[in-house]
């Protein structure tokens, strides 16, 4: 089983369909098929999956940002072929083309189902905490003092709609996710990144 990328257009559209159904993806999620038709045209490179009698078994969908980070945008493996290692291949092989067009930092939101996932792939992981509501860094800022003091607030942004900040995080702290989520219009979500 080869790792590959669409050829043309229409390939393109049958794995962000699979994807689309396994990740159970929204018409208004910001990375819909418009998107990925115009990343295509940039990096198809990026854009990899994985079929065997011509059925697609698995995905990943990448995106390379402006600075040294390439973002995992989605990643997906059928049902019935979760746990044989085609996750891994997908992931291995991204790492590998992220290296040759020197984007040395691999960058993605995890599904909760996968943080384990990442974690075996030494993948380090930060806790973002969103929100909502205007002029809320301040509160965030002192949750993550008051919860973890090990821990390290690495990126923060806010404007009139929401606030938010990432901590960095020694390992998947639940407890702490946990105790975030008790915050009043929250959204959390581990993050992992990983230097190549
Ligand atoms: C997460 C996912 C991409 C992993 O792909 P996969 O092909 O199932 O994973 P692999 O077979 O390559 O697994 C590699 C290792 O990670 C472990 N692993 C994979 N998924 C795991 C999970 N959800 N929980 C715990 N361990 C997991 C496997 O046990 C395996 O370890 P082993 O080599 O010691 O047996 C896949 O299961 C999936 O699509 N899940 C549903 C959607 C999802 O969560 N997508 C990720 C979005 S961020």
């Amino acid at each position: 089983m080869d790792v590959k990328s669409p050829q043309n257009l229409t390939e393109l559209t049958n794995v962000f369909r699979f994807v689309e159904k396994e990740l159970n993806i929204k018409p208004d999620h910001v990375r819909n098929l418009a998107y990925y038709k115009k990343q295509f045209k940039v990096t198809p490179q990026f854009l990899i999956y994985i079929e065997k009698n011509r059925e697609i078994l698995g995905a990943l969908l990448a995106i390379p940002q402006k600075n040294d980070n390439l973002l995992v945008g989605e990643l997906a493996v059928s049902k019935k072929t979760q746990g044989k290692g085609i996750g891994s291949m997908l992931l291995n092989e991204i790492e590998k083309r992220a290296k040759k067009y020197d984007k040395n930092n691999i960058l993605l939101g995890s599904l909760e189902t996968a943080e384990k996932f990442y974690i075996k792939h030494n993948y380090k992981p930060m806790l973002f905490i969103q929100l909502k509501g205007p002029n809320k860094l301040n509160e965030l800022k002192s949750f993550a003092i008051e919860n973890s003091q090990e821990n390290r607030i690495t990126w923060e942004s806010t404007d009139s709609e929401f606030s938010k900040i990432v901590i960095d995080t020694p390992n998947v702290d639940k407890i702490l996710q946990y105790k975030a989520n008790r915050l009043s219009g929250v959204h959390t979500q581990y993050l992992f990144s990983k230097k190549l």
